[in-house]
């Protein structure tokens, strides 16, 4: 029996119908972009559901009031070079004072091995919340590779948010990062032989910026 896979998937409707037209070949770089930030605002919308809040006493024009405001850690958003750009204006959208850090890594297209190539990140990332994006969790050696670089650095609270995942990506994360809570929008049938994801929408980083 296939052992239980620990994601999120977050499949509100409005989310299933955009990443179905980011899937449509014919789709362009432009609508491509542009949906994917927008999925990426409805997904940070979901995954901050359980932020701790703290009360404040304010003053409205009216009278003073106890409300609620965000406590517990900040935020750092965390995009995965370069296809992980793409959904960073949608999270910080929706939290703009998060710090962003990056992360480089490319795979190999012969190998498939994740290769890093640039880490910048926030200096008190141990302090922070990071939401680590990248669209494609394929392998999910990129990921993994990142999330354990992020430990290394001092992360002690991470998430993951992955647009579309494969069983195999969900498999490597559960195991190798249990810590690390995955959502994602879809998890797709399996991987080809090329080590894309199908049905899957193709190479993620090509199509937003356009270097098919
Ligand atoms: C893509 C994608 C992930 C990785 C997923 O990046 O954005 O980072 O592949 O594959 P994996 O789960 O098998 O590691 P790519 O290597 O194409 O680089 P890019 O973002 O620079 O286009
Ligand atoms: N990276 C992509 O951009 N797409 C895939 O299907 C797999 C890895």
């Amino acid at each position: 029996m296939a052992e239980p896979m620990n994601v999120h998937v977050i499949d509100h409707p409005l989310i299933q119908h955009k990443l179905t037209i980011m899937r449509m070949k014919e789709t362009g770089t432009k609508d491509f972009r542009e949906l994917l930030e927008e999925i990426s605002m409805l997904m940070a919308y979901e995954i901050t559901r359980d932020f701790p809040l703290k009360e404040v006493e304010i003053e409205t024009p009216i009278c003073r009031c106890k409300e609620k405001m965000l406590a517990g850690k900040k935020v750092g958003v965390v995009p995965i070079l370069r296809a992980g750009l793409g959904m960073l204006n949608g999270v910080v959208n929706m939290i703009p004072a998060a710090r962003v850090g990056h992360v480089g890594m490319y795979r190999d297209p012969k190998t498939l091995k994740p290769v890093e190539y640039y880490c910048k990140l926030p200096g008190d990332v141990a302090e922070r919340t990071l939401i680590v994006v990248d669209p494609m969790l394929a392998t999910g050696g990129s990921s993994s590779a990142a999330l354990s670089l992020l430990k290394e650095k001092g992360a002690k609270h991470i998430i993951l948010m992955c647009l579309v995942a494969a069983p195999e990506g969900v498999r490597v994360i559960n195991h190798d990062h249990p810590d690390v809570p995955l959502y994602v929008a879809a998890i797709d049938e399996k991987l080809n032989d090329k080590g894309y994801i199908v049905p899957g929408l193709g190479d993620a980083g090509d199509r937003i910026f356009g270097t098919l």
